[in-house]
């Protein structure tokens, strides 16, 4: 049975079983900021180290790089954010608030939740472009001369690092450069969650390509990205490819389609892939001096090669596969949530549970325990029938169950269960690292 997926329903399992906490809650919490706590922090790898995988150790055309989040102040001149990176921003004379001008029909009104803002009889000002960076300064003086930026994305370190990395490595045109990490933005309408909030962490990748080929290489990017979802569990049905349109391109975008994800809030953006074309390498030759081109000896021609982005969000991702993993059956007479994470993706892989709390099976099960303990994250769980054990399981997605029984102590094998179909075998002790590894790493 599959109940409907509220954010409310997966907000509240994520704090129960410590998926998720609102940031500083002792003290109110801080707006829009989230902590992940001891479930939540494995899922969350999870998904950084599938995307890693994926897109840096499983190729050969791809390499990693870790960029400072501060950087000098004039990448952010060149990169076009100073002058352009702001949204519409519009004040409520009557209640205070301030608004995004362009997305006024998505919010409600803070005092009359029915109307959106400026349906209220509040007067909204004109919009004002507000800047989306957050500022700080380097050093112990607060003047101008010492004000740097919070990233507000992880690309603009791959540009700037492009002939460190092609004159440190042996990558030609076409590869690619890959990072994981912060970046900040001082959103007007943080919310919905994980989805979008000010501090995040992004999965991008910007693929340098010969001018001329970046078509091809564009929509062998969608394909790729798009499947990468499907295949780490998310339904088909509830993802989709949206080309943007002319007007909705970014200023350096030749072209770009976002996979989207049909959220319980609807369809929203999870990751945008955009042809970049040659604007960043050159907007950081032009303002640094420095000649950011490539000489392709084959060809013996010199370009400035463009570039394919595919650019994700590590929360946003985290999110779109608690929700779309979020389902809910009926046991001894209550509804109860199971999460059907792919297992790549589970933060807890095995749970281990003696039948019995005697005749030397919790012994028996923490070897067991030890034995799983160096490949994945394993729990282990004693308290309770066994039924409810599993329970607490599927509550967090842990998708197979490993029990010691009276027979284990006699012949050294074990039942697995699979939570899906709830299926059971029963496994040779000696065996179960290959065969977990076989089911996980499918
Ligand atoms: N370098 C291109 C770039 O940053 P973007 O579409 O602005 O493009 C890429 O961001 C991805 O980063 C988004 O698809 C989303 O997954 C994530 N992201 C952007 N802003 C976010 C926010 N405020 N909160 C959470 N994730 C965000």
């Amino acid at each position: 049975m599959s109940g409907t997926v509220t954010m409310e329903k997966v907000v509240n399992l994520a704090k129960r079983r410590g998926f998720t906490f609102q940031s500083s809650e002792i003290y109110g919490g801080l707006a829009s900021c989230w902590d992940y706590g001891p479930i939540g922090v494995e899922l969350k790898r999870n998904v950084k180290e599938a995307w890693w995988r994926d897109m840096v150790r499983r190729r050969s055309d791809i390499v990693g790089i870790d960029c400072a989040i501060l950087m000098h102040p004039r990448v952010w001149e060149a990169s076009g954010h100073i002058a352009g990176f702001t949204d519409p921003l519009v004040d409520c004379k009557k209640c205070k608030q301030r608004f995004r001008a362009d997305k006024l029909g998505d919010v409600p009104c803070p005092e009359k939740p029915s109307k959106h803002p400026g349906e209220c009889g509040g007067e909204l000002t004109e919009a004002r472009q507000f800047n989306l960076m957050f500022k700080t300064f380097m050093g112990p003086v607060e003047e101008d001369a010492a004000v740097v930026f919070m990233r507000p994305e992880t690309a603009q370190g791959i540009f700037v690092n492009f002939l460190n990395v092609l004159n440190s490595s042996r990558q030609k045109v076409p590869f690619g450069i890959a990072q994981v990490g912060k970046s900040f933005r001082n959103e007007i309408t943080p919310g919905n969650f994980l989805f979008r909030t000010r501090e995040f962490e992004q999965m991008e990748m910007e693929f340098f390509v010969k001018p001329g080929d970046d078509e091809r290489w564009f929509q062998y990017w969608l394909d790729e990205r798009f499947n990468w979802y499907v295949n780490l569990g998310i339904k088909r049905e509830r993802l989709r490819l949206r080309p943007h349109a002319t007007d909705e391109l970014a200023h350096y975008a030749k072209g770009c389609a976002d996979v989207e994800y049909e959220f319980p809030f609807g369809w929203s953006e999870l990751e945008g892939i955009a042809n970049r074309t040659d604007f960043d390498l050159k907007q950081h030759a032009e303002y640094s001096g420095k000649d950011i081109s490539y000489f392709d000896e084959e060809s013996k021609e010199r370009f400035v090669p463009y570039v394919i982005e595919p650019a994700a969000g590590a929360d946003r991702a985290t999110l779109a596969f608690l929700v779309d993993a979020y389902d809910e059956d009926e046991a001894e007479g209550e509804t109860r949530a199971v999460l059907r994470f792919h297992p790549r993706i589970a933060p807890v892989k095995v749970a281990v549970l003696p039948l019995l709390r005697k005749d030397g099976q919790p012994e028996k099960a923490k070897q067991v325990l030890d034995i799983l303990k160096e490949q994945w994250v394993v729990q282990y769980d004693q308290a309770g029938s066994i039924g409810r054990r599993y329970r607490r399981q599927d509550e967090i997605g842990t998708p197979f169950g490993i029990t010691i029984d009276h027979q284990t102590m006699q012949d050294d094998t074990v039942t697995l269960r699979d939570r899906d179909s709830m299926q059971q075998e029963r496994i040779p002790i000696e065996r179960l690292v290959d065969e977990l590894r076989r089911r996980i790493e499918i």
